[in-house]
């Protein structure tokens, strides 16, 4: 079997989206129904944390325990990380022990360079350029609750950040479009966002006029992990980029809200959004667990029929 990555969400063509989200729904509804499903069952998953998760870290734990496999989990302070030494080792070394590796870290390099001298396949888990897992169970979510989301209107507020960045190569590879604002000098980097073209998103200057007529409100906190020292700069900034319920009503009837939480109720959303109905938050954060499973399965066993 061809040796595979997911380092980004374009790495994966639409048709291979369809076949993991469709392996998605058979896993959830098999483990709904307390069915065991163990096809991983001598496999052993390596994540490293070189930040702070709860998400990332539980879905990727269960869902691997779920699935009949082993976990082992390093962190910078626990491993030889912190004392220098280079990913290059550390990849030849773990990817000879275990058979898939999951890694959170800062520069989108340092991931790069780890899968370049990997034997098996290694799963970004979020650097500061990209979070695509979290966008994988985003849209899985979406098209449980709407159907399809080729066509439909995705609005970001905040933070062009990893999370924005994904959804536009997200919106690229699956076809629909992304509204997208930002306070003045935090605008989109197309080049950062490793993105084809600029077809599939359009800025706006006013967050209101971002979600009219959107489908999905979406959001993130305005200071990413590993950017901390621009906090109180970017409170300022990013002051008018709250989603609230104002903002809520110019969007379409049925328009969702999602974040990838960890959120920060009155600054970038209101409590009466985030636990208001519109919300699906809590089904987004729990398909984490059941789309990084067909992730899982998709990388270490190829396309599997149901
Ligand atoms: N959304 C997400 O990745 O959450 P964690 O940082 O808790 O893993
Ligand atoms: N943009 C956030 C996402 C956290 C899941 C961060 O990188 O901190």
């Amino acid at each position: 079997m061809q040796l595979r990555h997911y380092l980004q969400f374009r790495d994966f063509s639409a048709a291979e989206y369809e076949q993991i989200f469709a392996r998605a729904t058979w896993i959830k509804e098999r483990f709904k129904r307390y069915e065991p499903y163990l096809p991983l069952h001598d496999r052993t998953l390596a994540m490293i944390f070189e930040k702070n998760s709860t998400r990332t870290r539980v879905s990727f734990e269960a869902g691997m325990l779920q699935m009949g496999g082993s976990v082992i989990n390093l962190t910078s302070t626990d491993s030889q990380i912190s004392r220098g030494e280079p990913i290059e080792d550390m990849a030849r070394v773990i990817t000879r022990m275990v058979d898939i590796v999951m890694i959170r870290t800062f520069e989108q390099e340092i991931i790069d360079r780890f899968a370049s001298h990997s034997r098996v396949p290694v799963i970004n888990g979020l650097t500061n350029e990209y979070h695509p897992c979290q966008i994988l169970a985003d849209i899985f979510t979406f098209i449980e609750q709407r159907g399809p989301i080729r066509g439909k209107t995705v609005a970001w507020i905040g933070d062009s950040n990893n999370v924005c960045n994904t959804w536009l190569q997200a919106a690229e590879v699956l076809d629909f479009n992304v509204h997208v604002s930002t306070p003045p000098g935090y605008e989109v980097e197309p080049e950062r966002a490793g993105l084809y073209g600029t077809d599939h998103y359009e800025e706006f200057r006013d967050p209101m006029d971002a979600v009219r007529d959107a489908d999905l409100v979406t959001t993130d906190v305005w200071t990413s992990m590993g950017f901390e020292a621009e906090n109180e700069q970017r409170k300022r900034a990013f002051e008018d980029w709250c989603v609230d319920a104002e903002m809520m009503r110019v969007a379409k009837n049925d328009v969702l809200f999602m974040h990838c939480l960890p959120a920060h109720r009155g600054e970038e959303v209101t409590a009466e959004v985030i636990d208001g109905a519109q919300s699906v938050v809590w089904d987004e954060a729990e398909n984490r667990l059941h789309a990084q499973k067909a992730l899982m399965e998709f990388l270490l066993l190829g396309k599997v029929d149901a």
